[in-house]
């Protein structure tokens, strides 16, 4: 009789379920959840009635340290699944909105296999889901290993696809725009800078994934609070057109250590049929949690200017020396022959803390202060670098009163190397030294192989180190500005001090490898998902030979189109990167650098197509200011800019910074032409963009009736 029952239990609890709904807020976006007859769980999303994703499986496979490897992709049953709602809007501490509204429908569904429990918790957006495991407390499932995560996005087609290389290691790769189908054979081209030391044999790639339907939607994969767990790439299954995540492994192969009560990251699907709302979601930084900081007055966006070009276009060096001392093991600088080209002296930090101050910068970046550089990245010698010893010709406490007395901050640099015990071994003492020393912002830098050996960038080792800076910085008080991280999840929310990161091609790529001009008008729709980007904009002088023969390369862009990028590529932390002698020579067009706000009450995005054009209208944070920004890719364009975000029955004076008729971003990039017009609510710019171009407008109210006279009305 016993037995009977056993079978009835089994037979009734590996039924399929019925399917799960939950609509979004608005009704257009529909997911659906059930476990198949395997027992395997089972999604679904729909928008507007088109498949966005078709049945797709979730699930683990994990170790435990007796039994071996357990699936956890098969032979669940439902324990419950209840819903929830939420409506409700907060403040960012900064931002591109100075509300955003948080509006889902939530499932939570309550999975047990052979008693070891795991839920599923799906947010439902008006554009899109974001679904994360959870394990629970529970007696026999105590910590685990992840052999790997098998989440699928089984896609509706094969749409075309904006995409990087999976790389455990870097995200310093441009963009291919293949169709799905494509991808494994562009693979290897893709790889222009293989870095990974485990080979990934799948055709893997990064998020955030960017994809278009033929039938026109956008749909982008990310992840949201990635928190004490490894990044996830996605492996591309070519025939099935099927995405499945693929971790990043640590030192032993293993994909991230769990211990209940534990939890995944979300993982993001960002969609709609209008690609200007792929790139005003908030869906990723509403699925963080709040500030951890109850006091932010000291969090404040940054506009800097740096001791760092001059090294890129040939014109000085990071090193005070060359590394025949280290061979020797002489640790003493005064006794080594210094280089004439060292950058960051104590004369030249003084010529830029004069032009931030002149010019309204709050910072000076200034990299190569510190021992270490002659022989660096990812080598034991890495290990040199203490964040405390200055080299002989930069005298710290003279440049903090001289900063002080200018009302300039000099900006911290940390490169680690990537020798990140190293580093934690010295954070304490790196940031107390910048407190003492009146220094509230740091740029990290993490360049090489990862030491401890065989941990990757994007790890959960290395994830918990970003944070773990993050968190140690604000008991100093300190931002930081992290380059070479894992790209970013939206976790600026819930550390603001962590005002922007690198983690993908900025500038510095223009004078090392050139950027083609598509570039930018992709990494909004990828990078900047998950967070602000310390692009480094403001390359005025594009063609680099100017500073040195022996510099080749130039901008992908044209003079305005590096205008542009202070609105289109969004952050609270905004470098103007050329010479101060270069904004000179280009005052009149280094006024709109000067101008641009950094922080932002609203944001309207007028037009966007990935790989092809972005314009961009940002209204000032408390002033009533709006500047507006718009770039193309390779292919001149006009731009259909409205103003209808002004407030109506008021004048205004729009300056225009636009590219000249001939100008174009190979053959004559620095030509432009600046002009002012009057514009109201109903206003209407076609505007032109030469190829690799851009646009950029300031406008201000008129406060004085005759600064409109003889100004064209648009
Ligand atoms: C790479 C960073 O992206 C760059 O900004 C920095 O100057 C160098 N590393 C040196 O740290
Ligand atoms: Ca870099």
């Amino acid at each position: 009789m016993r037995n009977i029952f056993f079978v009835l239990w089994i037979y009734l609890a590996s039924l399929p379920i019925h399917a799960q709904i939950l609509n979004s807020p608005d009704q257009n976006m529909t997911l659906s959840f059930t476990l198949d007859q395997q027992g395997t769980p089972i999604y679904t999303l729909n928008y507007k009635g088109k498949e966005v994703i078709k049945p797709s499986k979730l699930g683990f496979e994990i170790v435990l340290s007796k039994l071996g490897i357990i699936d956890l992709t098969r032979n669940f049953t439902v324990i419950s699944v209840t819903t929830d709602s939420e409506d409700s809007v907060w403040q960012p501490v900064w931002g591109e909105e100075k509300e955003i509204r948080n509006h889902y429908n939530e499932m939570l569904v309550k999975l047990s296999n052979t008693d070891r429990l795991m839920d599923i918790r799906f947010r439902l957006f008006d554009d899109g889901l974001g679904f994360r495991y959870e394990f629970p407390k529970q007696k026999i499932l105590y910590d685990f290993i992840i052999k790997e995560e098998i989440t699928e996005f089984n896609l509706a087609g094969d749409h075309n696809a904006f995409w990087m290389p999976g790389d455990y290691e870097t995200n310093e790769y441009t963009y291919l725009t293949t169709k799905i189908s494509e991808i494994a054979a562009n693979r290897k081209k893709a790889l222009t800078r293989i870095k990974t030391q485990v080979p990934i044999e799948d055709a893997a790639v990064q998020t955030p994934f960017m994809m278009k339907s033929d039938d026109g939607l956008y749909i982008n994969i990310h992840e949201a609070a990635l928190v004490d767990y490894p990044a996830m790439h996605l492996n591309v299954e070519v025939n099935d057109l099927k995405l499945r995540s693929h971790l990043v492994p640590d030192v032993w192969g293993g994909k991230g250590d769990v211990y209940t009560p534990g939890k995944s990251p979300w993982r993001t699907i960002i969609v709609s049929d209008d690609a200007r709302r792929i790139l005003a979601s908030k869906l990723i930084l509403n699925l963080n949690e709040p500030c951890q900081f109850e006091d932010v007055s000291w969090i404040k966006p940054i506009k800097y200017i740096g001791v760092w070009w001059e090294m890129f276009v040939g014109k000085g060096t990071w090193n005070y020396t060359d590394d025949t001392h280290i061979k020797l093991g002489i640790t003493d600088y005064s006794k080594v022959q210094q280089n004439t080209t060292h950058s960051a002296n104590t004369t030249n930090v003084k010529y830029y803390i004069d032009f931030a101050a002149k010019h309204g910068f709050d910072q000076v970046l200034v990299e190569g202060w510190n021992i270490g550089w002659e022989d660096w990245g990812g080598k034991v010698r890495s290990n040199l670098f203490d964040f405390v010893t200055p080299y002989p010709d930069f005298n710290v406490e003279e440049l903090q009163q001289y900063a002080a007395s200018k009302g300039v901050k000099i900006m911290m640099h940390h490169e680690t190397g990537a020798s990140v015990a190293n580093y934690e071994r010295r954070l304490d003492d790196a940031f107390q030294f910048m407190s003492n020393h009146g220094y509230n912002a740091v740029k990290t830098g993490y360049v090489g192989w990862i030491r401890p050996k065989g941990e990757h960038h994007d790890g959960q080792w290395m994830i918990n180190h970003y944070i773990h800076v993050a968190n140690t910085a604000a008991r100093y008080k300190i931002m930081v500005n992290s380059h070479e991280a894992v790209r970013p999840t939206g976790l600026h929310r819930t550390y603001p001090n962590w005002l922007a990161q690198e983690s993908a091609r900025g500038t510095e790529f223009e004078a090392m490898a050139g950027l083609p001009p598509e570039h930018t008008t992709i990494l909004p729709f990828t990078r900047l998902i998950g967070g602000p980007m310390d692009y480094t904009p403001g390359i005025l002088q594009t063609i680099f030979s100017y500073h040195n023969p022996k510099k080749t390369k130039q901008a992908g862009t044209t003079l305005v189109k590096q205008l542009a990028y202070y609105i289109t590529i969004y952050s609270p932390l905004q470098m103007a990167a050329d010479l101060p002698e270069t904004y000179d020579r280009f005052a009149d067009a280094f006024q709109f650098i000067k101008d641009v706000a950094i922080d932002w009450d609203h944001t309207y995005i007028l037009e966007a197509e990935p790989g092809d054009y972005i314009t961009i209208a940002r209204k000032a944070k408390g002033k009533n200011e709006w500047f507006i920004g718009g770039i193309t890719d390779e292919n001149a364009r006009t731009a259909n800019i409205t103003f209808d975000y002004l407030p109506s029955g008021q004048q205004y004076i729009a300056t225009i910074y636009e590219d000249s008729k001939t100008a174009h971003w190979q053959t004559n990039p620095m030509s432009y032409q600046i002009r002012k017009v009057v514009v109201t609510h109903k206003s209407n710019l076609k505007q032109y963009l030469a190829p690799g171009g851009g646009v950029a407008i300031s406008i201000k109210e008129v406060t004085d009736k005759a600064e409109m006279k003889d100004l064209k009305k648009l």
